[in-house]
């Protein structure tokens, strides 16, 4: 692992997915951050095609848990922000999927707010599993105009994090 000065870079590449959390709560003003860090993200032609949800309900959290295999730890997240494509805002055309790539972009925001912040977070995948989409339409009572993505429980990590190197020199092609 180099080491940076740059704190951003830092930030980035000492994020890692945190699974277990401690019980303490998550400020208020980290919620609005990690909020206004995920509406910072790019978006194909600056739709921002995204709506979401933050989950503080115990019992709600661990309903999520219930129906979410890869999701259990959200039983015991303090939150967790469930990231929703709106059609409503989808392109059209060739670019009908971009909406993808712009929850995407929205959801690693999420993760590295969370993480400059002392908190953690994991991305679990809801789309594209249909049965994991409908759980959680049903649980929530989505609207059907907007597609859940995928879920991320937050909270202070349990335990101290390791980050991966996983810089690969070999993935690379210079030209
Ligand atoms: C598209 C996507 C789906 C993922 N789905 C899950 C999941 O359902 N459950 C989970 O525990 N982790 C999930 N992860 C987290 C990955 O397992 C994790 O990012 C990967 O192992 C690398 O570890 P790191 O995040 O600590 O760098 C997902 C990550 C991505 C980007």
């Amino acid at each position: 692992m180099i080491t940076l000065s740059n704190e951003i870079l830092e930030n980035i590449l000492t994020r890692t997915s945190v699974r277990r959390f401690s019980p303490e709560p998550v400020p208020e003003g980290d919620i609005d951050a990690i909020l206004r860090a995920a509406m910072s993200a790019p978006t194909g032609v600056n739709r921002r095609p995204w709506f979401f949800y933050v989950v503080e309900d115990k019992d709600v959290l661990a309903s999520l848990a219930g129906v979410l295999p890869y999701a259990k730890m959200a039983k015991d997240a303090p939150l967790a922000i469930l990231v929703c494509g709106d059609s409503s805002r989808f392109l059209e055309g060739d670019d009908s999927t971009l909406w993808v790539q712009d929850v995407s972009a929205a959801s690693e925001n999420i993760l590295l707010a969370a993480h400059a912040l002392g908190l953690g977070g994991v991305w679990t995948c809801l789309y594209p599993h249909q049965d994991r989409m409908d759980a959680v339409r049903k649980l929530l009572d989505i609207p059907s105009a907007l597609v859940p993505f995928n879920l991320i429980p937050i909270g202070y990590p349990a335990a101290p994090q390791k980050p991966m190197d996983k810089y690969s020199p070999d993935r690379i092609k210079r030209i």
